[in-house]
């Protein structure tokens, strides 16, 4: 069975004190509930995620970084490889995010590269997809979405494949306030789901969490939840504030 997973993209934002006091509430807030089948990650930028693997010691809170390199270690200033963040207890990694395909110019061929450096590492790679406004408006939204799961993600072994979670995050939605419909969501997801089926079979399909980002808040996660093929979130805006973020996780 898959799980349900609702994860928080801090992207360049907060303070340490501000981040200190963010996963202090989700702490407080996952060490009350016993939350059944839903993971709850954060990924905070990296020079916190020492803070957030200290407090996500002996609870269910899980924390991921927002980027690796694509390289094993060396020469490359300001960098932060696989092995260092699989050292310090991280344990996912948002890999192919729009917004680092767009500003760090990361292709396909990179993303495949940063994929299998994650699970080298056993760190979950968090990979996202997701159109651009001009392609779902041509009508080529499933095409660009095949593309990039084929081209860094469909090299894996079936073994490796069950360690990816998929996030498809349709560019547009992102950071707009205009979310996917719950349609838009479960139409894109169920697409996925079965090209996961064609290259790796039934089972793999099914046990894939398939989350949904862009404009995901507290008000909208719960009718995109219950979609059949949304699994859950990663979710940045509202993964900023500890009392939005909760009601996320509630919303399952
Ligand atoms: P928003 O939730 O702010 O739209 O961002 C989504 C996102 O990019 C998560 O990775």
């Amino acid at each position: 069975m898959r799980t349900n997973i609702v994860a928080g993209n801090w992207k360049m934002n907060l303070n340490f004190e501000e981040a200190d006091d963010l996963i202090n509430n989700i702490v407080e807030f996952i060490e009350e509930e016993s939350l059944e089948n839903i993971g709850v990650i954060v990924c905070p930028p990296a020079v916190y995620l020492e803070l957030a693997t200290d407090h996500a010691q002996d609870n269910d809170l899980y924390v991921g970084a927002q980027n690796l390199s694509n390289h094993e270690s060396g020469a490359y200033t300001g960098e932060i490889s696989a092995r260092m963040l699989s050292s310090m207890a991280v344990s996912y990694c948002i890999i192919g995010h729009s917004e680092r395909r767009k500003y760090f110019n990361e292709d396909h061929a990179m993303l495949a590269e940063k994929v299998n450096r994650a699970l080298h590492y056993d760190i979950v790679p968090i990979f996202c997809c997701g159109e651009l406004l001009p392609e779902r408006e041509a009508g080529t939204h499933f095409e660009v979405v095949k593309k990039q799961l084929e081209e860094s993600l469909f090299h894996l072994q079936v073994g490796d494949f069950a360690n990816v979670v998929i996030a498809y995050e349709p560019v547009w939605a992102i950071g707009t306030g205009v979310n996917a419909t719950p349609d838009q969501a479960q139409e894109m997801h169920a697409f996925i789901r079965n090209l996961v089926a064609d290259k790796y079979g039934a089972e793999p399909a099914e046990n894939t969490s398939i989350l949904y980002g862009g404009s995901c808040n507290a008000k909208n996660a719960k009718e995109l939840f219950a979609n059949p093929d949304v699994d859950g979130g990663l979710i940045g805006g509202a993964s900023l504030k500890s009392d939005d973020f909760i009601k996320i996780i509630q919303s399952f």
